[in-house]
């Protein structure tokens, strides 16, 4: 078992959303997702991944702050491009910023970002969260065209959407899981060498997490569905700690 508190080589950062999605079906305080965010710091998680949404379906704009004074996780938000969502995260100043794609009607976030179509609106939403100090991050898809349009934008981090890789081996589809798996590695590599962080993250189970953890490049996984699923069966900690080790097994 590696438990240790140490930085990880790749971090754990644990989405927390669905805490509040639960909370949320009867409108009252609990289950809490700060008490989610406690317990992942204090079982080795690396961070508090959290998505405000602009429809408020799970995390609520005061959640954010008591997540932040409640542990010292590094918060990492995720966010819609909009100036809303630019207003709130220059307000929190969270330690990281990732800008997803967001469509009111999608049950998660079902794809990346257009960083190469959107590149106008991204350019000033882009420049104001660096300015304040905040660790900006696209949510793309593995693709050369979306990695360049990271590099054209500046930004320190992209996350690569695992989706299509989680729906192939659901499937059931050993070619189409394998060239994902390579389209992922490629664009970490290329990224890595163009001085861009790779972390990687959606869909990611205790079954299908190892291929790519042993993508070398790769800094951090941002995982939540799975591991708050599995969190009703064997407690938060206990899940958290499973996928703690099959990551490190991986490496
Ligand atoms: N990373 C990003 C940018 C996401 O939008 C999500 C889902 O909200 C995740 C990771 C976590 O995905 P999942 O809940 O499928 O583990």
């Amino acid at each position: 078992m590696s438990t240790s508190l140490h930085p990880h080589p790749l971090r754990l950062g644990v989405n927390i959303d669905h805490v509040a999605t639960i909370r949320n079906a009867r409108g009252g305080d609990h289950p809490d997702p700060v008490r989610a965010a406690e317990i992942v710091a204090r079982c080795g998680g690396d961070g508090i991944t959290a998505h405000l949404r602009e429809d408020r379906r799970h995390i609520r704009d005061e959640d954010l702050a008591r997540i932040q004074a409640a542990t010292n996780l590094p918060l990492n938000l995720e966010m819609a491009a909009t100036p809303e969502m630019l207003e709130i995260a220059l307000r929190h100043a969270p330690h990281a910023a990732c800008i997803v794609p967001e469509k009111r009607e999608e049950r998660t976030t079902e794809g990346g970002l257009d960083a190469a179509g959107l590149h106008n609106t991204l350019v000033p939403i882009v420049d104001e969260l660096k300015g304040a100090g905040i660790r900006v991050s696209l949510f793309i898809e593995a693709t050369e065209r979306q990695l360049d349009a990271a590099l054209k934008l500046g930004v320190p981090v992209v996350e690569f959407h695992t989706g299509e890789y989680a729906h192939a081996i659901l499937d059931g589809d050993a070619e189409r899981t394998s060239s994902e798996l390579k389209r992922i590695a490629d664009m970490a590599a290329l990224a890595a060498k163009n001085g861009i962080e790779p972390h990687a993250g959606h869909g990611l189970t205790y079954e299908n997490v190892q291929p790519i953890a042993a993508i070398p490049q790769l800094a951090e996984l941002n995982i939540g569905h799975y591991l708050i699923g599995e969190a009703v069966f064997t407690g938060l900690e206990a899940a958290v700690l499973k996928m703690r080790d099959l990551m490190d097994d991986a490496r």
